[in-house]
């Protein structure tokens, strides 16, 4: 049994997320949770809600609200909908939580302690209209690096470059519009990343099994020249952790908080401490997830984000962990995601275009969405969802393959053999080749799911539904039946124990449809079939067993239009 350590990218609390967000980071990091709980190990899995920041303060700002009650209420929000679509964390934190106050302060502090702090009289951008200095992300700009023209003062969303606001070239105030704009002195800190560009090397180069998309986006800002920037961590904004020196107070940073992206991935350590809060345990009880002079150093760590996240989390985060000197966890396994499109274009959270997180519940159960979305996880290149192809991946995929065995093998069995596993009859040939071909298949799936290799699972396991259905056919019970019924009870009886085996392995994908399954089956024993001849003897004779209700519905065509047309833009 190992010990496995999963955090998905805090999604930002302003605002509900749409399915391009959800299937970056949190879905994917839930189906290895899931997989790997039920392969027996011992799995911590994190996520949050990234508070701080501008974009949170605007919101706030907008629904009439103070700050501290937009952000609790919108937690909750979050919170429920990563609930309706099955997320399955041990805890969902906040990063405004006073363990993460507490946790960033230390890093900084010994950050500073280690020198590498730096204190900049620094020019920043006073917008005059909007009378307040603008942080990053509200200026707009031509990118320097790859012209783009609506960058933002901290990231170019096109070439992923991190910014500055005074790099962009021809900045105007993205809350304003207006151009009438002044730099103004104010102090700030500085964490020294480049003075940690070698140990950052080291790490990454170490690291030579991860994704070509993620070492391609580390190496580009490591080695471009001026790609490791030392990076600004403090803001002139109300709301975030204020700016102190662990637990001392920093003189000349009062009124300041630390930027967001410096908090936000502390919150993974905080999240766990979160959790152990939260169910009444001691610190040790964290620490031997992060301290590997806690315990920690038998804990895989694996984190999941959207391809924009990644030089945060291969450089700046990396800089916080090993400049603070101290024995805290690094990441062992970046998966890192492109990006999902909509129907012909962008979702866009600021248009109202595409599909969010509660609309879709509205519509469809989340085993719906979670199939679809992993089946066509954007892992090697972006990828598009269409109404066209989720009805077809639901109705083929979900309603043919999977819910039609289900149904068949569970409403004969019933009608001409009773509501038993029914006993007699031997394996045939037929059988054996089913049982060796299904053993095979979900070794596969197992190493696939194991290196996260989303489609590709997703592409087995369909395929493990395929030939149960093929069996069933060319098996079929329903003529041996007249003929010859204990061998249409050899049929049967291996079917419903296959019932029983897809529950165990669509658990990860599709976990209300698996529990239905296994339900049905009369069944609560998840044991991952390790050994496939023993899993398909596990329901016995005489047990009983129920046909479920239909495990999916079609969409129709008139949905299909319906649906196209209500999400085409403008959330209502
Ligand atoms: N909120 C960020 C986003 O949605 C992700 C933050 S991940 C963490 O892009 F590292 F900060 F935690
Ligand atoms: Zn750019």
């Amino acid at each position: 049994m190992a010990r496995i350590l999963i955090t998905s990218a805090i999604p930002y609390i302003n605002g509900i997320k749409h399915l391009g967000n959800l299937v970056g980071s949190q879905l994917p990091a839930d189906l290895f949770a899931r997989y790997m709980r039920a392969r027996g190990h011992e799995v911590m899995f994190i996520c949050a809600t990234d508070e701080h920041g501008t974009p949170a303060e605007l919101a706030a700002a907008k629904a009439g609200k103070p700050v501290e009650d937009y952000c609790a209420e919108m937690h909750e929000v979050q919170k429920e909908l990563a609930a309706g679509f099955r997320l399955s964390f041990d805890h969902f934190g906040r990063s405004s939580s006073q363990r993460n106050h507490r946790l960033t302060q230390h890093f900084a502090g010994k950050l500073a302690e280690n020198g590498l702090i730096q204190e900049v009289s620094e020019k920043q951008v006073f917008s005059i209209d909007d009378n307040r200095f603008l942080p990053d992300r509200y200026i707009t700009g031509t990118c320097p690096n790859c012209g783009n023209t609506s960058a933002r003062g901290d990231q170019c969303e096109e070439c992923t470059k991190q910014l500055d606001p005074t790099d962009l070239i021809n900045p105007r105030s993205s809350i304003s519009g207006s151009t009438n704009l002044e730099v103004r002195e104010t102090k700030h800190l500085y964490l020294r990343q480049r003075a940690l560009r070698d140990k950052l090397e080291a790490w990454i180069d170490s690291k030579t099994d991860w994704p070509i998309l993620t070492t391609s986006i580390a190496k580009k800002w490591l080695n471009d020249g001026d790609g490791l920037q030392d990076r600004g961590i403090t803001r002139d904004l109300y709301w975030g952790i204020p700016v102190k020196k662990g637990d001392a107070p920093w003189p000349g940073m009062e009124g300041k908080v630390f930027y967001v992206w410096f908090d936000a991935p502390i919150e993974y350590i905080a999240g766990t401490a979160e959790w152990a809060d939260a169910n009444g345990l001691d610190d040790a009880a964290w620490e031997r997830w992060w301290r590997t002079d806690k315990g920690a150093s038998d804990v895989t760590y694996y984190q999941f984000m959207g391809k924009d996240n990644v030089p945060f989390h291969t450089l700046s985060f990396p800089a916080t962990i090993l400049g603070s000197g101290e024995p805290w966890k690094l990441v062992d396994y970046l998966k890192s995601f492109n990006y999902l499109n909509y129907d012909g274009g962008q979702f866009s959270t600021s248009q109202g275009r595409g599909v969010f997180m509660d609309q879709a519940l509205s519509i469809l159960p989340a085993d719906y969405w979670r199939w679809w979305l992993l089946s066509h996880a954007p892992e090697n290149s972006d990828s598009e969802f269409t109404w066209e192809n989720f009805q077809a991946s639901v109705n083929k995929d979900l309603a043919d393959v999977l819910g039609n065995f289900v149904s068949r093998v569970t409403k004969f069995a019933k009608s001409k053999l009773g509501e038993a596993i029914p006993d007699g009859g031997d394996f045939t040939p037929a059988e054996t080749a089913l049982i060796a071909d299904l053993g095979a298949r979900i070794r596969d799936y197992e190493t696939l799911m194991a290196q996260m290799e989303v489609r590709k699972a997703a592409a087995e396991l369909r395929a493990i539904w395929v030939i149960g259905n093929e069996y069933l056919q060319a098996a079929a019970p329903w003529s041996a039946v007249k003929t010859d019924p204990a061998r249409a009870s050899a049929i049967v009886r291996l079917s419903l124990n296959l019932i029983r085996v897809y529950a165990i392995l669509s658990r990860p994908f599709i976990p209300d449809a698996a529990a239905t399954m296994m339900t049905a089956m009369g069944s609560d024993d998840w044991t991952w079939p390790e050994d496939v001849p023993a899993a398909l003897r596990a329901l016995a004779p005489g047990d009983a067993f129920s046909v479920p209700e239909n495990l999916f519905r079609k969409i129709t065509d008139e949905e299909r239009a319906d649906w196209q047309q209500k999400f085409s833009g403008i959330r209502t």
